[in-house]
């Protein structure tokens, strides 16, 4: 493929909706070469949707939350998966397909929940509440999922919950202490006694400002204002819509809103505003510096050089532990 026609491919995306007009020529060059090389290095491309929008709309082949990765993980068939996302992500997806090797194009993608806890926190947590079930937000390390009973996602966080009440009267939910408190509220549950929870917190979603929603719901009249459910509970009072990023995308497909407001990671905006061109959208965001360390530049790096270093690898003791975890929450979430 020539530049010009990777060009005219990358407009028909929609990339000049959200990048510079400019930069298109560069970008062309790098997406034509990874695209190039992932044929030649039976390679494929996750990409999570805070990805930078060149990476999703030029190069990637699977796109979506942590939910929908970690089961497009499973049905991966190329022999390498470069993971564009941060670093539990990839090695969920390394649990979920042993066989494969998965890279992380940028190691300093971490997340501030999965440092949050460890998984002795998690033994020491089951021995003071002996027999609950420790539901285990997905953003946490290898090493904690094996600790856990059930995975969670943002996705299915609330339907496994429910489930989990129908047994028993206490359940351990870690480590967003915010989406924990959000969602003992929706179900009805108390801190502390029903549900038992911990100090974690995402360093993106708990800095937002509840003013500029109340100010922008004034000045939008029909503004349906949405935050993902890792955001405090005045953020989540002053909306009309909690959730995650997978449901956020599918809100916005089936309504009709004058305007949406997304109180998230920066990607999740811009994509919308490349899948939906005809709706409004006023995107109170923030840069999550994790998900913006993968780049084009290291994504062709990485390809290039396969670099031991980049491998993501999980111990097998680990893995099948954490597999459990993760297959649980296959099964309740269905
Ligand atoms: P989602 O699963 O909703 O995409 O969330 C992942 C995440 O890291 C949110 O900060
Ligand atoms: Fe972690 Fe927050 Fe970044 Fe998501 S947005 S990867 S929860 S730090």
């Amino acid at each position: 493929m020539s530049l010009k026609s990777e060009i005219s491919r990358l407009l028909s995306k929609g990339l000049s909706s959200v990048c510079s007009q400019k930069a298109l020529p560069d970008i062309a060059a790098l997406t034509l070469e990874i695209n190039r090389l992932k044929k030649e290095k039976n390679a494929v491309i996750c990409a999570h949707v805070y990805q930078r929008p060149e990476i999703i709309l030029g190069t990637a082949d699977f796109i979506g939350d942590s939910y929908k990765l970690a089961k497009d993980a499973v049905n991966v068939n190329a022999g390498k998966i470069i993971f564009c996302g941060v670093h539990f992500m990839a090695e969920t997806a390394k649990i979920l397909n042993p066989g494969k090797k998965v890279y992380l194009p940028a190691l300093d993608a971490g997340c501030s929940l999965s440092e949050s806890i460890s998984a002795s926190d998690i033994r020491k947590l089951k021995k003071m509440h002996p027999g609950a079930p420790v539901a285990l937000y997905i953003n946490t390390s290898a090493e904690a999922k094996a600790e856990s009973d059930v995975i969670v996602t943002s996705a299915n966080a609330e339907k496994i919950l429910i489930k989990l009440f129908e047994k028993n009267k206490k359940v351990i939910f870690l480590p967003d202490k915010y989406m924990g408190a959000n969602l003992a509220k929706k179900l009805g549950k108390k801190p502390g006694k029903d549900i038992i929870l911990w100090d974690g917190s995402c360093e993106v979603h708990e800095k937002f400002d509840v003013s500029m929603i109340k100010e922008q719901k004034k000045v939008f009249p029909g503004l349906v204002a949405m935050a993902h459910s890792e955001c405090p509970s005045e953020i989540i009072k002053a909306v009309d819509f909690m959730g995650g990023t997978g449901d956020m995308m599918k809100y916005i497909e089936n309504t009709n809103a004058a305007a949406y407001m997304l109180i998230t990671e920066c990607g999740m905006g811009e994509l919308a505003v490349t899948k939906f061109p005809d709706k409004h959208f006023i995107s109170l965001c923030r840069l999550c510096p994790y998900m913006k360390a993968v780049t084009l530049e290291n994504i062709l790096k990485t390809l290039e050089d396969l670099p031991e270093k980049k491998e993501i690898t999980v111990p097998e003791k680990t893995a099948q532990k954490a597999r459990l975890a993760i297959e649980k929450m296959f099964e309740l979430a269905n």
